[in-house]
């Protein structure tokens, strides 16, 4: 198969990866939607498989293609994105790498809307997305490491540490988008957060970022 001379870490780990952005619909033709490519949680989803892990990747609606060697499940919403992410606990490793939708549409339209000659524009009232992160790392079930990324534009390391207590995580990834090339690029330049400290790594490839989190996530799960 696939990676078959890889050294193998986490064989017989199983782990969750998000990706990508979600949709929330407003009627049948439109939506509302987080700026995501989905190549770095497709990249650590494929980094983890490569290190032995049986890997589910929950995939919100993105244009590259599913990775190798782990199962891709498609979604379009937090909520579906939720659920298939629950469907699939249990597990021991969770990365939480999609750009989530933080509010949907309160009440999307079952046709789609039409423009009416002088009617103001149609108002949207929002109501707030489940938090799938926080879930999973407060849940029952709850995995051994659970892991959230963090794009920020500014006081990064602060919002981080902020969201690894609120959310129940072991690791926050934080990356300031404010840079030039992140959203929708190949390089990522990222900031761990965790309860003993921060580590900052320099800019590099998108993949190298993953192979680097897979190598951390399996030095962890050696601990336990
Ligand atoms: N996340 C999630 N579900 C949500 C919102 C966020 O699982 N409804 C996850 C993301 O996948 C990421 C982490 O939480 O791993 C942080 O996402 P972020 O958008 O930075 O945090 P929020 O809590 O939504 O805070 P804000 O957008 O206000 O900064
Ligand atoms: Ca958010």
């Amino acid at each position: 198969g696939v990676f078959d001379d890889q050294p193998k870490p986490l064989a017989g780990r199983r782990a969750i990866v998000t990706s990508g952005p979600t949709h929330e619909p407003i009627d049948p033709v439109r939506y509302i939607a987080n700026r995501s490519s989905g190549r770095q949680g497709h990249a650590i989803a494929r980094a983890l498989a490569k290190l032995g892990a049986e890997v589910t990747l929950v995939s919100g609606p993105v244009t590259i293609a599913d990775p190798d060697g782990v199962k891709t499940v498609h979604v379009e919403s937090a909520r579906e994105m939720l659920a298939a992410v629950e469907a699939a606990l249990p597990a021991d490793i969770a990365v939480m790498v999609a750009a989530v939708a933080d509010w949907r549409v309160a009440q999307s339209a079952p046709q789609k809307m039409k423009k009416k000659p002088g009617e103001a524009p149609p108002p949207l009232p929002l109501e707030e997305n489940p938090d799938i992160l926080k879930t999973i790392g407060h849940h029952a079930n709850r995995p051994h490491l659970v892991i959230g990324f963090a794009a920020e534009t500014h006081d990064v390391v602060a919002y981080a540490s902020d969201k690894l207590a609120r959310k129940g995580a072991d690791l926050i990834v934080a990356n300031d988008v404010s840079k030039e090339g992140v959203m929708g690029g190949t390089r990522n330049q990222v900031t761990l957060v965790t309860r003993e400290g921060t580590e900052s790594w320099p800019d590099m490839d998108k993949d190298a970022v993953a192979n680097r989190i897979s190598d951390w996530i399996a030095a962890q799960s050696g601990k336990k």
